[in-house]
């Protein structure tokens, strides 16, 4: 996708942070704009923002972990636009931080919920109408650097970030083929609210086994202040968009630390001539299998 006039875009978590930087980039691009959000305050606060702009905008009050009114969210849009959204942006997240031990249920479900459960929801509500609509479609999801390593502070977050990139890789093969292009964003330090993210969680979760209140806002703050402005990672998006890229990570700080941590899992590989005999028997396998075995998956391929 080159031209971003006239696209109907649908962008969760757009009343804050990355969203709202993505809602004033492509509404100042003529995206027509559907900001979701769980919080009704922070929408009216960022439909007055972007309108003074004279963007065009909607906002919808949203829980993305909620399937059912997913599902009246995405009808919602049809019936202003008379269309499915053309740019769909999961970038929607929550974090909190404790040790890893410590974490409870509850922490798992929301955090897992919200930040793998609510990119899920958000495929299964729209995939299928963009393939339907037959038009040239570009999904970007908002994972995490995080989503690369493990981390014993912030175990269940990076855990679904990590399958969020998997995911989109998956998508991305599967998607190509109806003109839907789908990149992941995997950001470092965002300017944004999410050291307040525990201030959404509901009730319904429970106990955490996390550190949570003022003073672990205040310690989260102090990094997130210095990060990247929403609206600058937006426009790197947006160049991410027009070159169809599949990984969006527009942090050159994090380079060494991702080789290094990518040539630690290709040196735990042995050299091929450890065992030549069983590669060449396995790989010829899976190759066969990719000719013939596999069509029973792909119906009508
Ligand atoms: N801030 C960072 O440094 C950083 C780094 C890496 C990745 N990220 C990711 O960037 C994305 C955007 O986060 P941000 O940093 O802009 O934070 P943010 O808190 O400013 O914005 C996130 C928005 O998501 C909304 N939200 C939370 N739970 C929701 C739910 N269940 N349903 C609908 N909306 C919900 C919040 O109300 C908020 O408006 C997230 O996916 C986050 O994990 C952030």
């Amino acid at each position: 996708m080159q031209d971003f006039a006239g696209q109907v875009a649908f962008i969760t978590g757009g009343a804050s942070g990355a969203g709202l930087g993505q809602a004033k980039v492509f509404g100042r691009a003529g995206c027509k704009v559907v900001i979701a959000d769980i919080r009704q305050a922070a929408i009216d606060k960022a439909l007055t923002e972007l309108r003074a702009e004279a963007i065009e905008v909607h906002g919808i009050e949203l829980d993305i972990t909620d399937r059912a009114a997913y599902a009246a969210a995405a009808d919602e849009v049809e019936r202003i636009h008379g269309q499915a959204p053309t740019l769909l942006f999961n970038t929607a997240g929550v974090n909190n931080f404790g040790p890893i031990e410590n974490t409870t249920y509850g922490d798992f479900d929301w955090l897992i919920g919200v930040n793998l459960g609510g990119v899920v929801n958000g495929m299964m509500t729209f995939v299928p109408r963009m393939i339907d609509s037959g038009k040239p479609c570009h999904v970007v999801t908002v994972a995490s650097l995080g989503g690369f390593t493990g981390s014993a502070l912030a175990g269940p977050y990076s855990a679904a970030k990590a399958a969020v990139v998997n995911l989109m890789e998956g998508y991305r093969q599967g998607l190509e083929k109806y003109g839907i292009g789908v990149s992941v964003v995997c950001p470092a330090n965002i300017k944004s609210n999410i050291a307040e993210a525990t201030l959404t969680r509901s009730a319904q979760y429970g106990e955490t086994g996390y550190v949570e209140g003022p003073e672990a806002i205040a310690s989260l703050n102090s990094i997130y202040q210095h990060g990247m402005e929403p609206e600058v990672l937006a426009a790197h998006v947006m160049q991410g968009i027009r070159d169809n890229a599949l990984y969006i990570i527009p942090y050159p700080e994090v380079k060494d630390m991702l080789a290094g941590h990518f040539a630690q899992i290709v040196d735990a590989i042995p050299p091929l001539d450890t065992d030549p005999e069983g590669a060449q028997k396995r790989t010829e396998a899976l190759m066969e299998w990719a000719r013939g075995g596999a069509k029973v998956f792909t119906p009508g391929a």
